[in-house]
């Protein structure tokens, strides 16, 4: 017995476990129920007094020898755990963060407005709840133009003259700009705005638009052509062929639709185009003197012209988004799609 305990003895100096699973197998073989500890003791039952003597002492030696060995290790490893823990595997990839994508309507938009800084507009911006006289008077609307009707326009108080009302249009931004500050006036002015209108794959109530203003001694209707032209070549690239179509409009005078050739058949002839070849992207002309006398300019010293576009359609002719209603669901597999750089 003394021979079997030795033995055991050396087993166990020797014993150093490298995780708990070792240690609790060392926990089975000595101290278990069925373990050598408890087996020596049954033996020593059967040992002479003499033997027990001596023998008592050494197996309470061993016994202690085995417990102590247990217990070293047990808080060894449990402290380990507790400060962090030994089998997390630190190799492992990370959770990923996911990356967003600017909306398609700010990245039209900011290229809008790259294109206009650089040729020296400034950016402006106004209300989108505005009064009457922004939104239309000052913008010579006449008394009775079918645009104040309650079924284009969303009032918010209908006081005969003093409407207050969501803006139709960026043209109100002009106003207060003009009434503002002194000429010469340089600007685009981005924003959103809303329209009376039942919610279809074609219209909705609200969309956005860019409006341009340029008054300055001297400007004349062929500055205007040169500066839309060139916005053009810089939006959709060099050769992009454009016209004007005499239009109307209350604030300006000659008036204008400007139509570019079709960016996405090239002029062939599709859907987009409705087969004509031309799309129209924008309405412009000079400002009408009234405007500017409306808004404290002189309009015998000055002259300008002014634009507006809708930034939906623009952004529609780059990537050909059949329904509206895309733009303001917040569909992320819609919106992810857009992975231009974040600037
Ligand atoms: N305000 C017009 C609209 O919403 C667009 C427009 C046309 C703006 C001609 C202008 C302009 O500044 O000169 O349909």
């Amino acid at each position: 017995m003394q021979d079997q305990i030795n033995q055991y003895t050396l087993e166990i100096d020797e014993f150093a476990p490298a995780n708990p699973a070792q240690l609790e197998e060392f926990r089975i073989k000595y101290l278990g129920t069925k373990g050598i500890v408890k087996d020596l003791f049954e033996q020593f039952k059967a040992v002479s007094p003499e033997e027990k003597r001596v023998l008592g002492k050494v197996l309470n030696q061993f016994k202690q020898l085995a417990e102590a060995k247990f217990n070293e290790y047990k808080e060894a490893f449990e402290s380990e755990s507790h400060s962090g823990g030994t089998d997390m595997d630190l190799t492992l990839p990370g959770e990923g963060y996911t990356v967003g994508s600017r909306h398609p309507l700010s990245l039209v938009r900011n290229e809008i407005i790259d294109i206009f800084k650089r040729l020296g507009f400034v950016v402006a911006e106004g209300p989108e709840i505005e009064d009457d006289w922004h939104n239309f008077s000052a913008l010579n609307f006449p008394a009775e133009h079918p645009a104040r009707d309650m079924q284009d326009t969303f009032f918010i108080k209908k006081d005969d003259g003093n409407d207050i009302a969501l803006r139709t249009h960026t043209s109100s931004v002009q106003v207060r700009m003009m009434e503002n500050g002194k000429p010469p006036f340089r600007a685009i002015m981005p924003g959103r705005v809303y329209r009376n209108e039942a919610i279809s794959a074609r219209a909705h109530c609200f969309f956005h638009q860019v409006e341009g203003l340029y008054i300055d001694e001297n400007v004349s209707f062929s500055d205007l052509k040169q500066t839309l032209y060139h916005f053009v070549q810089e939006l959709y690239g060099e050769g992009t062929k454009v016209r004007f179509r005499p239009s109307y409009f209350p604030f300006t005078e000659p008036s204008a639709e400007m139509d570019i050739s079709c960016t996405i058949c090239k002029g062939s002839g599709c859907n987009m185009c409705k087969y004509t070849g031309w799309v129209e992207i924008l309405g412009c002309g000079m400002v009408d003197p009234n405007v500017l006398e409306n808004c404290g300019i002189d309009s015998k010293k000055y002259t300008g012209f002014a634009f507006g576009m809708g930034i939906e359609r623009i952004a529609n002719l780059k990537w050909v988004i059949r329904d509206l209603r895309l733009f303001s669901e917040n569909d992320t597999r819609f919106l992810k799609q857009f992975k231009t750089e974040i600037i």
